[in-house]
């Protein structure tokens, strides 16, 4: 039996007493959790050490490098193309990644977007999808390479492979009150998008009601961190910090957000999130080489939904299936004529959720056309008797807690004047 070279409990106490573990520590504490050396209580003294008394820079740099080094490294360099990707951070009606990603690779660039399940009251990109009849979320490295190289975007489901160590360190996270550190969001984060090998990544950090960071200077802080590690990494990394008080669009839940989707690759669809994706879209762009491409274009004259529909065909869906449509609708009306001031994310993705949109435990499945309808947002004049938004399930019984979920969520006010919305892109953070 080896030697371990390092005590977890000594490791664990420079971090409880505030101070910075040395790099060959913090490599062994990864490496030797990944074995299953390190103990999950171990680990989880370690997790609210730091989410009590923080990282430095080179510290979260280290860990990072530790948990990418964790598991396999994939590469696109034979592809000739410049790889570009994004990641949110989550939000509520969060569907940008469906239009961005084709309208990105219409342009020749490849998207290589590696995604989730929803689990709680941000939605999964890969349930979203999986209301397309026929779609496929699993790809193998070889076919994810061959879509990029003829299709130019993917959106499939992370492997196994990709850093192990975060997978154990976040489901502990999860259980433990450790979640919301920043250096372990940030490095759980950046060492899997470094580990998949793109060039360049564009990072969307939501700040508000329906995100992970309620808090704006948090939310700024996460931004810059990445920012930082992927620079130092070699991947070109920028962030748009972005509003999440208001739910992203007007569909809440998978098959509705499909077909919202849609509308925006067919040069319609609401304008918070057209604004989104052609802003993440030029700042995926500009950093592969493309600063003046003309995006707006792309959607409006149907290269962009080719491309959707070539990405959806490569992984055996049918972009012409009709998508699933609930059993049983829920309309909720204005009481008083006036303006829709509020419209809070949160509880409308808890009511999603509750609607069967989401799932509780990972191994439940979701209910593809569960969710929500909008049907007004902040800024727009109602009158009494107008429809405000209609819940959508498999099951009456469910629209109890979803309403429950939604009890104060949205405010009308009859004296206010009928404004513009916030803008939705706070800030752009770069090296
Ligand atoms: N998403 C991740 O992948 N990791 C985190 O720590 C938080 C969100």
């Amino acid at each position: 039996m080896s030697v371990e070279p390092f005590d977890a409990v000594d490791v664990i106490r420079i971090k409880r007493d505030g101070g910075a573990v040395p790099e060959d520590a913090l490599r062994w504490l990864i490496d030797a959790y990944t074995r299953e050396y390190v103990a999950d209580a171990q680990m989880a003294a370690f997790a609210m050490a730091t989410l009590l008394n923080g990282m430095t820079r080179d510290e979260i740099r280290v860990m990072t490098d530790a948990m990418i080094a964790s598991g396999e490294r994939m590469s696109f360099a034979g592809l000739g193309k410049r790889t570009v990707d994004k990641h949110s951070t989550g939000g509520v009606g969060d569907k940008i990644t469906l239009p961005l990603a084709p309208l990105v690779a219409s342009f020749g660039v490849a998207v290589p977007q590696l995604s989730g399940r929803g689990l709680g009251h941000t939605g999964g990109t890969l349930d979203k999808l999986e209301s397309i009849p026929g779609w496929r979320a699993a790809l193998s490295n070889d076919e994810m390479t061959a879509q990029l190289r003829d299709v130019g975007a993917v959106i499939c489901a992370a492997g196994t492979g990709l850093a192990p160590a975060d997978k154990r360190l976040y489901a502990l996270r999860d259980v433990t009150g450790t979640v919301e550190a920043i250096p372990l969001i940030a490095s759980s984060i950046m060492s899997k998008k470094i580990a998949e090998g793109t060039d360049a990544l564009v990072l969307d950090v939501k700040f508000g009601s329906g995100a992970f960071m309620k808090d704006v200077d948090r939310a700024r802080e996460l931004a810059r961190t990445m920012v930082a590690l992927g620079t130092d990494s070699g991947v070109a990394t920028t962030a748009l910090l972005t509003d999440m008080n208001t739910p992203l669009g007007l569909a809440i839940g998978n098959a509705n957000e499909v077909r919202e989707s849609v509308e925006v690759l067919a040069g319609g669809g609401p304008a918070d999130v057209v604004e989104l994706t052609v802003a993440l879209a030029r700042e995926m762009l500009a950093l592969a080489g493309q600063p003046d491409a003309d995006v707006e274009t792309a959607l409006r004259d149907g290269r962009a939904m080719d491309s959707w529909r070539a990405m959806i065909r490569a992984q055996d869906g049918d972009p012409d299936a009709a998508l699933p449509t609930a059993r049983e609708t829920h309309t909720v009306t204005a009481e008083t004529d006036g303006v829709v001031t509020r419209l809070e994310a949160l509880p409308f993705g808890v009511a999603a959720w509750r609607l069967g949109a989401g799932r509780a435990r990972a191994q439940d499945p979701v209910v593809h056309a569960a969710g929500i309808d909008l049907h007004v947002k902040p800024g727009d004049t109602v009158r009494a008797g107008q429809p405000m938004f209609t819940l959508l399930a498999d099951d009456d019984q469910r629209f109890t807690r979803a309403l429950d979920a939604l009890d104060g969520a949205w405010e009308l006010d009859a004296d206010a004047v009928a404004a513009a919305p916030a803008p939705l892109v706070l800030e752009r953070i770069t090296a």
